[in-house]
């Protein structure tokens, strides 16, 4: 077990596998000092609200519908597509409302989601080449040409700005609506992150987003994201993946809710069907034990990655489903409730998700890792829903 930071304490140095190597160092500071002056994306009160809500999915009053793309892409973002992605996740809460009879809360994977950790430095090409991999839009970009792979700092300013004009809409159809769709993105950059932290009345705030999440190759409960996370006021969450130590679980609850404040701190399960039934029932035994009632919730899409015959990264919509399944079975065993679904969807008709290994992937537009089409995310949250109805 690590030992984690006290507040002010220098933090360890970030890992190139998860961080950007900025060519420049005076290109960054540049950036990060225009960053710093600008305003911030969300208020402390709509954080505060989503606190409020997500305090009610933990105590089992009310679910969460969480989703978008593995990464989004500067060129896609409108007044348009942010539309058509707001109007999937409502249409997909309805359902679990309509279901469960109980509320559900809409938290969009996007307005930041534009930096990726990667596995491996590099890429390899079919013609046994190798690129620098993509990192994200806010970090370099996806065209497969060494140049667009290189880092470049001004990226940052063009992912605040799109960010600003999502978040611009989602508060016009907010307004509209009365159901806000929240924003959310893991804080993997730390460099944008710590340039958008803001004070406010209760305390610094990430102002990039209303919720941030560590992913699972940076929760390290001693790492630097962890010590971001845990310096805000926002709710966070961190994804746990199947290989989570009870300690470690019990250490990112000192950290990041010393109070255990209802609605502060959502475990993000994302464990793999084959592995979900055996490892979470102790994790959510270790949260109890700690007095933390953290929202679970279950991402059934990054534990269950393979590869086609293609090379393309695929998953099938079936150990989508299972791990559904056993996220909630697994929960139900433990007496802890099965907060939320954490999903990469899009409603773009694509072909990501398939039903077989061997399926053609006609319309493969992912920049990242495979999403739901509407049907298949229509279909993961019935059966979420279902699961989870009394
Ligand atoms: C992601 O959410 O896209 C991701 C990389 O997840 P994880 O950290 O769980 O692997
Ligand atoms: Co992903």
């Amino acid at each position: 077990m690590t030992v984690a930071p006290r507040p002010g304490e220098p933090l360890a140095a970030p890992s190139p596998a998860t961080e950007p190597l900025w060519p420049s160092a005076d290109a960054l500071a540049g950036v990060t000092a225009r960053l710093a002056a600008s305003a911030p994306l969300v208020t402390p009160a709509d954080c505060a609200d989503l606190r409020t809500q997500l305090a009610a999915v933990a105590s089992g009053a009310a679910h969460l519908v969480q989703g978008g793309d593995c990464a989004e892409l500067f060129d896609e973002v409108s007044a348009h597509t942010t539309r058509r992605k707001a109007a999937q996740l409502t249409e997909l809460a309805d359902l679990v409302e309509i279901a469960t009879a109980v509320p559900a809360l809409t938290v969009g994977r996007i307005a930041g989601q534009f930096a990726k950790p990667r596995s491996s430095a590099v890429e390899r090409l079919p013609d046994g080449g190798s690129l620098p991999v993509y990192r994200g839009d806010a970090v370099n970009a996806l065209e497969a040409d060494p140049a667009a792979r290189v880092p470049d700092p001004a990226r940052l300013l063009t992912a605040r700005e799109r960010a600003a004009s999502i978040h611009a809409t989602l508060d016009v159809l907010a307004a509209a609506s009365g159901r806000r769709v929240f924003t959310s993105h893991e804080a993997l950059l730390l460099d944008y992150e710590n340039a958008l932290v803001r004070p406010a009345a209760s305390g610094p705030y990430g102002g990039s987003a209303h919720l941030l999440w560590a992913g699972e190759r940076t929760r390290d409960p001693a790492g630097p994201h962890i010590g971001l996370l845990s310096r805000i006021t926002n709710p966070v969450a961190v994804k746990l993946g199947p290989a989570t130590a009870r300690e470690d679980l019990q250490a990112l609850i000192d950290v990041l809710d010393p109070q255990r404040t209802p609605g502060r701190l959502s475990f993000v399960a994302r464990m793999g069907a084959g592995h979900v039934r055996r490892v979470l029932p102790a994790l959510a035994g270790a949260a109890r034990e700690a007095g933390c009632l953290p929202v679970w919730i279950c991402d059934p899409m990054h534990g269950n990655g393979q590869r086609a015959a293609s090379g393309r990264k695929i998953r099938l919509v079936d150990d989508v489903r299972t791990e559904v399944a056993g996220f909630v079975a697994a929960l139900r065993e433990a007496g802890a409730h099965p907060g939320g679904i954490h999903l990469e969807l899009t409603p773009d008709d694509v072909t990501e998700c398939v039903d077989l290994p061997d399926d053609p992937t006609p319309r493969y537009w992912t920049g990242c890792d495979p999403r739901l089409n509407p049907a298949q995310a229509r279909d993961v949250v019935r059966a979420f829903a279902a699961a989870v109805s009394p």
